[in-house]
């Protein structure tokens, strides 16, 4: 009798631990297995640099012309550096590297991460695909001097299996042309919510792809033409020619919290997100403009939109993470849909190597509703041109007199207050009765 009762006692054991095996074989965020392809092919496994073998790199499966590049080797006069530990590899034309992997919950948003240098073609791109979904990563624009960029792509799983595959689409006449990789990373993304404070998502940029720790210090470009359930950052796109940069407080000034963006490339670099408004209703979208600490030196300036309706936002930088700056837009939205849109207005270069990309850096954004309640009267003394303060429901206003023609007799002016917001400036927008 008691044989029976200890064989289902141990079947159940047994179920329970495949149970948590399985939760513990779950996509842990981080690299993948060899992602930073340290442990390489046996030397039977290579042929001078060349892989044979479809499974020779552990973990991976291989297939076309792939190489295994240690650090310092060189291609022509050119030394390949590689970023983290010593070796990196390399895709040739149609060459392809993927890896297995378990545990993903489908429909759950994955975001990759990767390192990749161009070697030779003017215009090298990566086909990177997993559940049947792909984007071309193009690799055209160099963001940083050594050559070197992390990129991120996102996707939704559709199963507990992926295989995530990075392609070299080119044909080139040189089999052995194309981008060097290495430290590929993989991070679940959580869904990113609007709140009854901010209608947009993910508006301080705290949610994002993997970013490779330690000396890497280059941030991971987000591509250009990232929409819908491929951007690595959820809630926003960028549908714009140009990359733009996730930047992290390890590596680089940021704002606020641990993460923000830096936008790139003048105009060619926007992120956009469209957010619900209601037709006629009046908002106010706020963010903050800072620098990255890496030498990006000079007037900057970040253009925003909502809707039709637009802010200029100077900001000087001396390339050290200065003290950032807050700007507010007030905006009435013509639909019910709003496009909020950020872009730098110039293109920038960092004073340390005069040819990386660089620009401001733009964080916590936010777009509250301002209350269509009827416009406050305040009463304030003042002559044209005054500063002015006050004090109304609990929040500090600052303004300006900017008018002559009110009716000023003992120089009491009455201005036509918005809904108390911090640090609106009242010059443009307000109306003196
Ligand atoms: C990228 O790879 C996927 C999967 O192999 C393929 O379906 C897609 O057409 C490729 N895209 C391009 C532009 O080559
Ligand atoms: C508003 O302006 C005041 C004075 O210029 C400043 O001390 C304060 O930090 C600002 N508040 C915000 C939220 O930017």
């Amino acid at each position: 009798m008691a044989l029976p009762a200890m064989a289902s006692g141990s079947v159940l054991l047994l179920l329970l631990c495949a149970t948590c095996c399985r939760l513990a074989l779950g996509i842990t965020d981080g690299l993948l297995a060899n992602g930073n392809f340290e442990r390489g092919p046996q030397a039977s496994q290579l042929r001078g640099t060349q892989v044979v073998g479809a499974s020779s790199v552990p973990s991976w499966r291989t297939s076309g012309f792939v190489e295994y590049i240690p650090s310092g080797r060189k291609q022509g006069d050119m030394v390949l550096v590689v970023p983290e530990g010593a070796y990196a590899v390399r895709l040739g034309n149609e060459a392809s590297i993927s890896q297995r992997l378990r545990g993903a919950v489908p429909g759950a948003r994955y975001s990759l991460t990767f390192s990749a240098a161009r070697t030779c073609a003017q215009a090298e791109a990566l086909n990177v695909t997993a559940s049947g979904q792909s984007g071309v990563l193009a690799m055209q624009t160099m963001y940083s001097c050594n050559g070197w960029d992390s990129y991120a792509w996102a996707w939704v799983a559709t199963a507990d299996e992926v295989e995530v595959v990075i392609h070299n689409p080119g044909v080139t006449e040189d089999p052995a042309c194309g981008p060097l990789i290495d430290s590929v990373a993989i991070k679940t993304l959580t869904p990113p919510r609007r709140t009854n404070k901010n209608l947009v998502k993910n508006g301080d940029f705290e949610e994002g792809p993997y970013i490779i720790p330690g000396t890497t210090k280059w941030g991971v470009l987000i591509p250009s033409r990232t929409v819908d359930d491929h951007s690595p950052l959820p809630g926003w796109m960028v549908d714009s020619l140009k990359a733009v940069k996730y930047i992290d407080s390890d590596h680089f000034a940021v704002p606020r919290g641990r993460r923000a963006v830096e936008l790139l490339a003048g105009r060619e670099s926007a992120i956009a997100q469209v957010i619900r408004t209601v037709k006629g209703k009046q908002y106010a979208l706020s963010f903050t403009v800072g620098d990255a600490s890496n030498a990006c030196r000079g007037s900057l300036m970040v253009e925003a939109y909502a809707g039709r309706e637009s802010t200029k936002v100077a900001y000087e930088s001396a390339g050290k993470g200065g003290a950032a700056k807050r700007a507010v837009l007030l905006f009435r939205a013509a639909s019910a849909r709003t496009r909020v849109v950020f872009f730098s207005s110039f293109y920038s270069t960092r004073s340390d190597d005069m040819s990386s990309l660089c620009g401001p850096v733009i964080d916590d954004v936010a777009v509250v509703s301002v209350r269509p309640s009827a416009p406050r009267r305040l009463e304030l003394v003042g002559r044209t041109g005054d500063r002015l303060r006050a004090r109304a429901t609990g929040h500090a206003l600052h303004g300006v007199v900017v008018v002559v023609a009110c009716v000023c007799k003992t120089e009491i002016c009455t201005l036509l207050l918005l809904p108390c917001l911090d640090n609106v400036s009242l010059l443009r927008r307000t109306t003196i009765l």
